[in-house]
């Protein structure tokens, strides 16, 4: 920052010395026939714009080095600060959108501080050097030149406003165009648009987000010129009036010829910075959009967040325990939420981001068991009924409404979340792979895994012999979200994954899919072997884990309406018999 403001300060000062060199060489050099002075004031003519434009290099160097650096902060700093946002931003978040606060927004606001800073002082700096030295030449004619310097302000201030509104609507079409593109061009958005055949659809709605930005920009580029020829015929109507009266004063007598020649050109040194300023004014006014779109999105509170002094249990026993829970969905609300408010104005979101909380129905009602270690539980009900929710609840997915969901009797608010990630291992129902190769994938679990180690929880997930038997084996790369894989095939991957955390907890959201008599086979006999003196909870869909399992809990509209053993809860013949005479028994 010192060797930008020095800069600035050295060429705006070398800036001055131009028109006096005009004034010297017209008013002393010729008329005294001084060669000598003619001489040294053509190499200084020289001079001055090499050492300024050296000068200008440094200044752009140092200017850089902070802009990208701010860049650099603000981006890792978003970054961060939306990784560590609960599950239920992202479930109201659509990527595209984030990324697009990521990309352009950051570099928005970076503007607003290097661009604007380094104008601003730059200019502000000129003018005031100018005036100073003009006022010692000739101030009435100094005064007259400054007469003008409101229609600056107000020009600035008009154009400034207008082009706010329309960075705005810039941004957020921007980003709309960013999110659709997201979610179409995935493997998953772009199956569904073939599968259903959108295409055409999908064009149009994207180059109806691409048109407006398009419009937008050809809107901002018009009001820009607009602006800039405003500025230049106040800059004329200046000079104008400067000249009149000057050329009135030398008729009199009042100033010599030298005198106005070196005013006219500062009037150019006056005029250009105070443009420039008007601009720089413009330019921060609609930067600052993108600063609060950034902020807006720091400024939004981790809802999960560790307790001061969090517990750190050396080892977890695992037992599970939900103490009268109830949850409902909807406390988090994503970016949307915050882009609804931006519209109306900025810095004012935090008190206006309309809470959904009640909104929701409960998800889980007065929700209460336990399981002990090393017991394999079974979850089962009908669609809706609230198991997937239970068990994002443990790992603290979630945070629970009243009660309370505690692990080995530790409330899991209480809990350090890394301890308890650690402890807890899931399989999700779609297993998610990452664009990378098998083995990176399955390191995500351990990243210092040897290779046998890997090789042992992939003969445990019994995927070995296939992976095996793929050309580059372990470094085969499994493709974006794993779509090179089978569905059996990804999840015993992921099984092997859950194998190499080695967790107390294993919660497992069995696959919906019917998958073939093999690879179900397969995935059976590996979760087995998993499952082996962990505590298990098991969203269950298949006869047989429902058979291995300790006990069942049979879930319906958020609460736990029936629990026990098969034979026992079949001979209740509540809403378990019926579950499974039309779904397990058939099913298997
Ligand atoms: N992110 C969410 N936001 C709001 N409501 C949600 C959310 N996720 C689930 N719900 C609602 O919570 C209720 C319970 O959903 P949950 O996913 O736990 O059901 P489930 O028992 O796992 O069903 P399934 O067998 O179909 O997977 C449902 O009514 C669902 O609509
Ligand atoms: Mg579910």
């Amino acid at each position: 920052m010192a060797i930008i403001l020095a800069t600035i300060l050295a060429i705006s000062v070398l800036a001055l010395a131009p028109p006096l060199i005009m004034r010297s060489l017209i008013d002393d050099a010729i008329p005294d026939r001084d060669l000598r002075l003619v001489t040294f004031l053509g190499i200084a003519m020289v001079a001055i714009p090499l050492v300024s434009g050296v000068l200008g290099v440094l200044q752009r160097w140092a200017s850089s080095a902070v802009g990208e650096g701010i860049i650099f902060d603000l981006r890792n700093q978003l970054y961060r600060h939306v990784l560590g946002m609960s599950l239920g931003f992202f479930t109201s978040t659509r990527t595209g959108e984030l990324m697009s606060r990521l990309n352009n927004d950051v570099v928005g606001a970076q503007q607003a501080v290097t661009g604007t800073f380094i104008t601003l002082a730059a200019n502000i700096v000129a003018v005031v050097t100018t005036l100073v030295v003009m006022l010692g030449l000739e101030w009435r004619l100094t005064l007259l030149a400054m007469a003008i310097f409101p229609l600056f302000i107000v020009a600035s201030r008009r154009v400034g406003r207008l082009l706010r509104v329309v960075r705005r609507d810039q941004l957020e079409h921007n980003a709309t165009m960013n999110a659709h593109m997201q979610e179409t061009l995935g493997v998953s958005g772009a199956l569904l648009v073939k599968l259903f055949g959108r295409s055409h659809d999908e064009e149009q709605r994207f180059s109806g987000e691409a048109g407006a930005v398009r419009d937008l920009g050809v809107r901002q580029a018009t009001i820009g010129r607009w602006f800039f020829m405003a500025l230049g015929v106040m800059g004329a109507l200046g000079s104008a009036l400067v000249f009149w009266t000057g050329a009135v004063l030398v008729i009199e007598g009042a100033v010599s010829v030298g005198t106005i020649v070196a005013l006219s050109a500062y009037l150019g040194n006056l005029y250009g910075p105070l443009t420039a300023l008007s601009n720089a004014r413009v330019e921060f006014a609609t930067s600052l959009v993108s600063f609060e779109r950034v902020f807006q999105v720091l400024d939004m509170e981790h809802d999960i967040v560790d307790i001061d002094t969090p517990v750190r249990p050396v080892r977890f026993e695992g037992a599970i325990e939900f103490d009268g829970v109830w949850f409902r969905y909807g406390g988090t609300g994503g970016l949307e939420t915050v882009r609804r408010t931006s519209s109306r104005s900025a810095f004012q979101l935090a008190e206006s981001i309309p809470s959904d909380r009640g909104a929701e129905a409960w998800a889980l009602q007065d929700v209460s068991f336990r399981v002990e270690p090393g017991e394999l539980v079974a979850l089962v009900g009908p669609s809706g009924a609230g198991k997937t929710t239970t068990t994002y609840l443990v790992p603290r997915l979630y945070d629970v409404d009243r009660g309370a969901v505690r692990i080995d009797g530790h409330d899991v608010r209480n809990l350090d979340r890394s301890h308890l990630a650690d402890a807890i291992g899931v399989v999700t129902q779609e297993a998610y792979l990452f664009h990378d190769t098998i083995a990176v994938n399955l390191r995500y679990a351990k990243p210092d895994a040897t290779d046998a180690e890997l090789r042992t929880a992939a003969e445990l997930a019994n995927i070995a012999t296939l992976i095996e038997s793929l050309p580059e084996g372990y470094a085969t790369a499994v493709g974006e979200r794993g779509y090179r894989l089978s569905g059996g095939e990804k999840q015993r991957i992921a099984i092997a994954r859950v194998i190499l955390r080695n967790p107390q907890i294993l919660i497992l959201d069995e696959a919906t899919s019917h998958l073939d008599a093999h690879s179900e086979a397969l995935i059976q006999d590996a979760l087995e072997r998993v499952m082996k003196g962990r505590t298990s909870l098991v969203i269950a869909h298949r006869l047989s884990t429902i058979l291995s399992a300790d006990r069942i809990l049979v879930m319906e509209a958020g609460t736990v309406v029936e629990s026990g053993g098969h034979a026992e809860l079949l001979a209740e013949s509540g809403l378990y018999a019926s579950l499974y005479r039309t779904q397990f028994a058939r099913a298997t």
